[in-house]
């Protein structure tokens, strides 16, 4: 059976996770998380103190490094060689090394292939970097979800502050630059607009609206909500 698959592309912080999960509720899909992936496999480079410069090390890694999904209550758990560290992936620490190590082909062969296999089983949305352009380059809807950066700094730094964390608006957003070059830079699958992908600015759009014009450009390629 042919499974539909949506593919969310955008970079960091533009709200795609948040948009995506409440799309895929309402149509009843699968959703996954593919940076979540790139993160637990980052939480192990870390633990076993690697530097994101050697690559030879992180390739041998690799073959250590088992990264599988579970669906708990419909929601994503990453379970590294067994243990579950869904918590303990969302530190701003994880996420850079995430994001420098994801360069490499050894770690995104592996997570390709992962995400693939999902996408082959189920009704997904997915969201990451290279969805559209690599990973599923027959989905049948694809969206560019992006924002300015200062919107997305913003956002992040309201949710760090909402938690009751530090934060600094300036050095959010310096990261946030330094990673959006690093993820649209790179030499392998780097972020950038599928041709046949549907651009979606969300920074002047909520949650609820940005999800609504997600359901909205999947309702025209014959993707309906279950009634
Ligand atoms: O979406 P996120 O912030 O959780 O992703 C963390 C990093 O993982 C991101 O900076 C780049 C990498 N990533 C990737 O290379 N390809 C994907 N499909 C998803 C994430």
């Amino acid at each position: 059976m042919q499974h539909f698959n949506i593919a969310i592309d955008g970079p960091a912080g533009a709200g795609k996770s948040t948009i995506a999960k409440m799309a895929a509720e309402r149509l009843g899909f699968i959703y996954v998380d593919t940076g979540a992936m790139y993160r637990g496999m980052a939480l192990y480079f870390l633990r076993q103190g690697i530097s994101p410069s050697d690559e030879e090390a992180i390739k041998q890694a690799c073959s250590q490094v088992e990264i599988t999904i579970r669906y708990e209550n419909g929601v994503q758990q990453i379970y590294l060689n067994g243990e579950n560290v869904s918590s303990l992936i969302r530190r701003e620490e994880v996420g850079n090394m995430a994001s420098a190590t994801s360069v490499y082909p050894a770690v995104r062969e592996k997570l390709v292939e992962l995400q693939r296999q999902l996408a082959a089983q189920a009704n997904v949305i997915m969201d990451g970097r290279d969805i559209g352009t690599c990973v599923l380059p027959h989905a049948q809807v694809k969206i560019f979800l992006t924002a300015s950066v200062q919107e997305r700094a913003k956002r992040r730094y309201l949710e760090l502050k909402a938690k009751g964390e530090k934060a600094d608006l300036q050095e959010i957003r310096r990261q946030i630059e330094e990673r959006d070059d690093r993820d649209t830079h790179r030499e392998n699958s780097p972020l950038v607009q599928a041709e046949d992908a549907v651009y979606l600015d969300t920074s002047s759009l909520d949650i609820q609206q940005a999800a609504g014009r997600v359901l909205a450009i999947a309702a025209e390629k014959g993707i309906e909500l279950p009634s």
